[in-house]
């Protein structure tokens, strides 16, 4: 169903269509690279220190082709920056860029002056401190850009990373390491006759080249053995359905909030903007030569244009000590909840005017409050997405959050451990639980297909 209901949304899209595209090349041509990991400039102090320059610059994405992208530090896709439960991590971001840009850690557990909300912008030519204290468990975290009205074009554009932070819970655990733990961001995107990238707002149709760590439909080297691959969907507004050519088992491993409690077996995974999923392969079943696709099941798009991700090529045998255990973690128990809220995203499509994004039937407005939350409370909200064709998904700033309850059944495995976003398919309604027992202060909740943030389906609540 929920194929379907993607592709009804793509039809929904008020994209246009106009402007010749330049063909997406033959896939399996280029090597997927493996994300940069940022270095500290200083682990002083007790705390690692970082030094990033927004900037644009001219990449290779499409063979032989430059394109101008806005990068972290020279970087697209955006690099890996790797962080540690109990110890801080300091960012100074200088805007080299002629627009504003803030830059949310998403997923993280931050003061509102360090959550880079979309009013609370680094002006052009200046630079930003952003303080990260990582009081909080392991998790796949991921940085963005999130100024107002101009998040969308800039993520799009480029401005998104990695922030993988890991804790003794974790690194315990013999999971695949090294350079068999591979992040992956997966997107699409829109490109001109020259190459260049493409943005309109809202243009559902015309993304139709899928990039795996910033190149098209690539290939990836790997050992017959174990891998946890760290996916990342990066796209503003592509859902991915993923499974492998041969049908094969995954063991998916965690998700937005880091480790699930038990690892689960599946042939398919599921990714709407901005969600994470941590997966295990276990390549040791093929033979060397046997080469994978990762496909994608779901539109907007072609077969053709979208249903390839990426090439595993088996091209080694090697040693593996890795093992999934059983148990992975332990998930603290649920807080009885004392407030309940019910939460409606749509997409105002009446064609009187610009279509708007609504939260509760409201576009974002930075001065209002739309939720007050007592501190130290645990709150169920059911999000319902009222669209019959458009798909969004629902995330929270500040907290992670469980899924209780999808369409009234109990939520499945994937959605079984902590997560920041969550998604709704049209006509949807989840119920989630939260505790808001960190920080005091206003932070934004909003739908994660950036376009249509961006068109003000977005609303604040505060904690005090
Ligand atoms: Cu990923 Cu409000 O953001
Ligand atoms: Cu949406």
């Amino acid at each position: 169903r929920s194929a379907q209901a993607a592709d009804g949304a793509a039809g929904a899209g008020s994209g246009t269509g106009g402007g010749p595209a330049v063909a997406a090349p033959e896939p399996f041509t280029v090597r997927m690279p493996t994300l940069p990991v940022l270095s500290p400039i200083s682990t002083l102090g007790g705390q690692d220190l970082y030094y990033v320059t927004i900037k644009e610059v001219a990449r290779e994405i499409l063979p032989g082709v430059q394109t101008k992208v806005l990068t972290y530090d020279g970087h697209f896709p955006g690099p890996v920056l790797r962080a540690r439960s109990g110890r801080k991590v300091v960012v100074r971001h200088r805007n080299t860029l002629t627009m504003p840009v803030a830059v949310h850690l998403h997923g993280g557990s931050v003061t509102p002056e360090n959550d880079g909300s979309p009013m609370d912008t680094v002006a052009p030519g200046s630079a930003r401190t952003y303080t990260y204290p990582n009081q909080q468990p392991h998790a796949p975290l991921w940085f963005h850009d999130h100024a107002h009205h101009m998040e969308s074009e800039h993520v799009y554009r480029g401005l998104s990373g990695s922030y993988l932070l890991t804790d003794e819970v974790e690194s315990a655990l013999p999971l695949p390491a090294g350079q068999y733990e591979v992040p992956i961001a997966l997107r699409d995107a829109r490109f001109d006759e020259a190459g260049r990238l493409v943005y309109q707002m809202d243009d559902v149709f015309g993304r139709t080249t899928v990039l795996a760590n910033g190149r098209p439909t690539p290939y990836f080297p790997v050992a017959a053995r174990k891998y946890r691959f760290r996916l990342l969907n990066s796209s503003n507004m592509r859902f991915f359905q993923l499974r492998l050519s041969d049908g094969g088992q995954m063991i998916q491993i965690g998700t937005d909030g880091g480790l699930l409690e038990r690892p689960f077996t599946t042939d398919t995974v599921g990714l709407s903007p901005a969600e994470r999923a941590d997966v295990v392969i276990d390549f040791s079943r093929y033979p060397v030569g046997t080469k994978i696709v990762l496909e994608n099941t779901l539109g907007p798009g072609t077969p053709e244009q979208v249903g390839k991700v990426l090439r595993f090529d088996v091209v080694r045998t090697a040693a593996d000590p890795s093992r999934v255990p059983d148990v992975l973690r332990t998930l603290p128990p649920l807080a009885p909840a004392t407030v309940q809220r019910s939460i409606v995203l749509s997409m105002d499509e009446d064609g009187r005017q610009e279509p708007r994004g609504l939260m509760d039937g409201q576009v974002w407005d930075p001065a209002r409050i739309d939720q007050t939350i007592a501190h130290g409370s645990s709150e169920i909200w059911t999000v319902t997405n009222a669209n019959k064709v458009v798909p969004h998904n629902f995330h929270m700033h500040l907290v992670q959050f469980r899924v209780l309850e999808r369409n009234g059944a109990p939520a499945g495995p994937a959605e079984s451990g902590l997560k920041d976003t969550v998604r709704l398919f049209p006509g949807e309604t989840v119920k989630l639980h939260a505790t808001f027992d960190t920080y005091r202060g206003t932070y934004v909740y909003h739908c994660h297909l950036l376009d249509h943030s961006a068109m003000g389906m977005m609303a604040n609540f505060r904690v005090r």
